[in-house]
């Protein structure tokens, strides 16, 4: 789909759709002001007749207004005026994309974004605008018989901005967004895809086809031998017990200056996640085949990087390998030696992301990065502690996460700060190794952060725990796509 952002105003656009914006009481915004006359007040007709109140988030479809600029006029309500915000504005819009993707319109054109917005300026006015009905076209890739539903029609939203001041920050906007989807799709489709289909090995092919398609990425690829050769003692006892061979997948965006230092964004990989010997319930099991979402957040990343040709130096490091239980799988008291020589008494198996981690950071260091991210659906404990709403992030570096939740709060993909450092270190003590890889239940997420802070002494470093806002469960069950949106925006804003 292609986005565009245009300053004019709906009185002369043609479209298949106009979507007008409607506060309660009947209040149009501006542009959509302009249609209404435009169509000879046939907006205003509908509202006296008080077939359409306004609230946030209905929405109604005038499919036929006879001959004007627009072939149909989708009515989308914004609420009270009074309580007019950003939360609203996204609300709205998620409202309206599917309501547009559900009509015939091949072009649509949004009424809705031009006036304020509390505390969004032109560019995240139009940026919302065009992720959320990007994120709306979304289809989960179809291994379902028969015949294939249609992808929607829509294949031009053009969002209309206040005036020429705004033109080049909404342009900006909509051209960010359209990589933020790009990249985000990557994300959906491969954590959407069963775990066997989506093995490591099939990630690692999607890393190389990226370095295909795009000049400025490079792909390594790193098999079980040369991960014994480095080590990597922890990672290699994760996926000791399965059929399915690991993969440390290296992936290098180049769009900075040379000798700049890079970006370390590390992603946990685990295709699927039984628990190992420390097996897991079965209810919500199958949602384990999200474990390596940190993985495919990496990936998509870096491929949103690479559509926009960003001016800075990225490296994705994902550990990939499944977790499962056989006669070769690491046992309940086990000792791994890490890669960063540090010993490791497997007392869960099923907290096996914080194995495969501590070796890829180890690895990151090689890169003399200028900070390091995780990305990782580590804890039931942060979800938890902060339900579906917030990424955790744990940092031993306050500038960095300072930076993160304030990226967080404008791509709206947001993070919320939990502690991490010695005194939960502390909680993960053993008798028979330098430490232990679980703690009790209390401050769950916080033990495991504090697990990797052992690996990361020296480095810039954040952690961020996805395992509440990867993917959502029951009738809508599939994967979000958070956090690309937050990393891209991190990422641009370093630029
Ligand atoms: N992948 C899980 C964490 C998870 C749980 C993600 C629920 C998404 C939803 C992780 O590997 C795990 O099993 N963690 C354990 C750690 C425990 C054994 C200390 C957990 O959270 O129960
Ligand atoms: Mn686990
Ligand atoms: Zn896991």
């Amino acid at each position: 789909m292609e986005f565009v952002a245009e300053s004019r105003g709906g009185r002369r656009a043609r479209t298949d759709c106009a979507v007008a914006g409607v506060h309660e009481g009947g209040e149009l915004t501006a542009e959509a002001a302009d249609l209404d006359r435009a169509l000879g007040r046939r907006i205003t007709r509908v509202l006296r007749q008080g077939d359409f109140a306004g609230r946030l988030g209905d929405t109604l479809l005038l499919p036929d207004l006879g001959p004007g600029p627009a072939a149909r006029v989708l009515l989308a309500g914004l609420g009270s005026r009074k309580g007019w915000s950003r939360r609203s504005y996204r609300r709205a819009l998620s409202a309206a994309a599917p309501a547009v993707l559900r009509c015939g319109a091949r072009d649509a054109l949004l009424l809705l974004s031009a006036g304020d917005v509390p505390e969004v300026d032109a560019y995240y006015r139009a940026r919302y605008a065009a992720e959320l009905f990007g994120q709306a076209r979304y289809q989960i890739p179809a291994l379902k018989s028969g015949r294939r539903p249609k992808p929607p029609r829509l294949d031009r939203l053009r969002v209309a901005c206040a005036g020429r001041a705004d033109l080049a920050a909404a342009q900006r906007g909509v051209l960010h967004a359209a990589a933020v989807v790009a990249g985000a799709s990557l994300t959906r489709d491969l954590a959407n895809l069963p775990a066997n289909v989506c093995t490591p090995s099939h990630l690692a092919g999607v890393a190389r086809a990226l370095a295909r398609a795009h000049r400025r990425i490079r792909a390594r690829i790193l098999g079980e031998p040369e991960l014994k050769r480095l080590g990597m003692g922890a990672f290699l006892s994760v996926t000791s017990g399965s059929d399915e061979p690991a993969r440390l997948i290296v992936l290098e965006y180049r769009g900075g200056k040379a000798g700049s230092a890079p970006v370390a964004l590390v992603g946990k990989g685990v295709t699927f996640d039984s628990g190992g010997i420390s097996l897991k319930d079965p209810p919500a099991m199958d949602e384990m085949k999200f474990d390596m979402t940190g993985a495919a957040a990496v990936l998509g990343t870096v491929k949103a990087l690479a559509v926009l040709e960003a001016r800075i130096n990225v490296v994705g490091i994902v550990p990939a390998c499944e977790n499962m239980p056989s006669g070769s799988a690491t046992k309940p008291g086990d000792i791994v030696t890490s890669m960063s020589g540090q010993t490791v008494e497997v007392l869960n198996t099923d907290a096996e992301g914080r194995l495969i981690l501590c070796d890829a950071l180890t690895y990151s260091r090689r890169f003399r990065p200028a900070a390091v991210i995780d990305i990782a659906t580590l804890t039931g404990a942060c979800v938890i502690a902060l339900g579906q709403h917030h990424s955790a992030i744990m940092s031993n570096n306050d500038a960095l996460a300072e930076q993160l939740l304030a990226a967080g709060r404008r791509s709206a993909d947001s993070c919320w700060r939990l502690p991490v450092g010695e005194e939960y270190f502390e909680q993960l003590k053993s008798n028979f190794a330098d430490f232990a890889n679980v703690a009790g239940r209390d401050g769950g997420a916080s033990t495991a952060a504090s697990f990797l802070w052992r690996f990361v002494d020296g480095l810039t470093w954040a952690h961020l725990d996805i395992a509440g806002t990867a993917y959502q469960t029951g009738a809508s069950k599939g994967s979000t796509g958070r956090p690309v949106a937050l990393l891209v925006d991190y990422l641009l804003s370093r630029t």
